[in-house]
């Protein structure tokens, strides 16, 4: 079998901050799960939107607000698309995903969850999977309860199976752990939490930016999910869902766009997708938006994903030579991070010793304080990897850590 020859190399060059120079070292940039970075072909159709093109959506009788519409629904489209939804008219424009949560928690939770109702969310969630539930749910007197992960950080799918049952009205589980880079099954617990009539929320800020997403095929009610962790642009993400569910649930809020009529004996409201787009969106960030998936789909996607497996595995195996390197998170289905501890020392300080050498990463609790309670530690050390990543700036990382270790230990 032959493989596909993926070039590291000429795919850097399309991201003009790589070439950066931190602290007089050549930038190595592992902290991709934070938020990746942004290709010259995203840069330009913003700059390009704002050259030529800015003005107001829906609202305008002038050609540049019918271009910028124009644009601006291209780019739902290519959403669309890109998770292949039935329509483009499931595709809500939020935030990012902790706004998108925030919205479904809010307008779905707040019609559906009744006092004694239970949400169920994975005991690795992000906080922003966690705290919209628990605000929604102390309103409604319903309880959020964590699906228990195991010590490897596998969602324990027994533990769940049993904890599924008739007040379980909503299980909202992340695609993939930003704390620990496990892969959930998510196939099966939207199968498992439809047999009890429960909907599925799936946290996509993660998965995104890895593979294409399927929302027909995963049969899941919400995906949400941000642009900055796919190469696009801070400040926007979407929400797709269901139709019927969409159509039934109340606004999220109040203002221009999402109104059909107004009048102090009622207001109606705007059909799909613009009874959830209050105010003036983000255009030139949805523009951008669209920019970033046109540029995956130029990639050879199965071979970035093949690179980044690969400099996983590599990291991995240098872990397991290094004195007192702990990985956190050994999960079988992994994308490309890797969260440890250095026997001795604080993941602070080696964050800030590795900065010294142009290296970033992510230290802390990785807004997982859950998780990171569970294994009894205070936070870890996240190198998290990209397809423009390489294996040299892999050893740069492995390098940085015996510096850590000479001077902490
Ligand atoms: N949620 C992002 C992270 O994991 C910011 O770093």
């Amino acid at each position: 079998m032959t493989k596909t020859v993926f070039d590291v190399l000429k795919i850097r060059e399309d991201f003009p901050i790589l070439k950066r120079v931190v602290n007089g070292m050549p930038l190595v940039y592992l902290d991709n799960a934070a938020t990746t970075q942004k290709p010259q072909h995203v840069i330009d159709a913003i700059c390009h939107y704002y050259t030529h093109m800015n003005s107001n959506v829906h609202r305008g009788a002038h050609t540049l607000s019918n271009e910028a519409t124009e644009a601006f629904e291209a780019a739902r489209r290519a959403v669309q698309d890109y998770i292949h939804a039935e329509s483009s008219d499931q595709v809500l424009w939020v935030r990012g995903t902790t706004e998108g949560l925030n919205l479904i928690a809010s307008s779905y939770g707040g019609m559906v969850l009744e006092a004694g109702d239970k949400v169920l969310v994975s005991a690795m969630e992000h906080h922003s999977n966690i705290v919209p539930w628990q605000m929604v749910a102390q309103q409604k007197g319903a309880n959020v309860e964590p699906i228990p992960v195991d010590a490897e950080g596998t969602i324990d799918l027994d533990a769940f199976k049993s904890l599924l049952d008739e007040q379980v009205k909503i299980v909202s589980v992340g695609h993939v752990s930003n704390a620990l880079g496990t892969i959930n099954p998510i196939e099966e617990i939207i199968a498992l939490a439809h047999k009890v009539g429960a909907k599925v929320v799936v946290d996509g800020a993660q998965s995104v930016g890895h593979w294409n997403i399927d929302v027909q095929k995963l049969n899941c009610d919400f995906y949400v999910f941000s642009a900055h962790k796919m190469f696009g642009p801070t400040g926007i993400g979407a929400v797709y869902g269901k139709r019927e569910l969409l159509e039934s649930m109340p606004p999220y809020q109040g203002g221009g766009e999402m109104i059909e009529q107004v009048s102090f004996a009622g207001t109606t409201y705007n059909q799909l997708p613009y009874k959830f787009e209050a105010g003036t969106p983000n255009i030139a960030d949805a523009i951008g938006f669209a920019a970033a998936i046109e540029y995956l789909n130029g990639l050879d996607r199965k071979a970035a994903a093949e690179h980044e497996a690969e400099l996983l595995n590599y990291a991995v195996s240098l872990g397991e030579k290094l004195d007192g390197f702990n990985l956190i998170g050994r999960a079988k289905n992994k994308t490309g991070v890797l969260s440890f501890l250095l026997e001795g020392t604080h993941p602070s300080d080696v964050g800030m010793i590795l900065d010294q050498k142009g290296i970033a990463v992510r230290t802390g609790h990785h807004c997982a304080q859950p998780i990171m309670d569970q294994y009894k530690i205070p936070g870890t050390i996240r190198a998290s990897f990209s397809f423009y990543n390489t294996k040299q700036e892999i050893d740069a990382l492995f390098a940085g850590l015996e510096t850590a270790k000479m001077f902490l230990l």
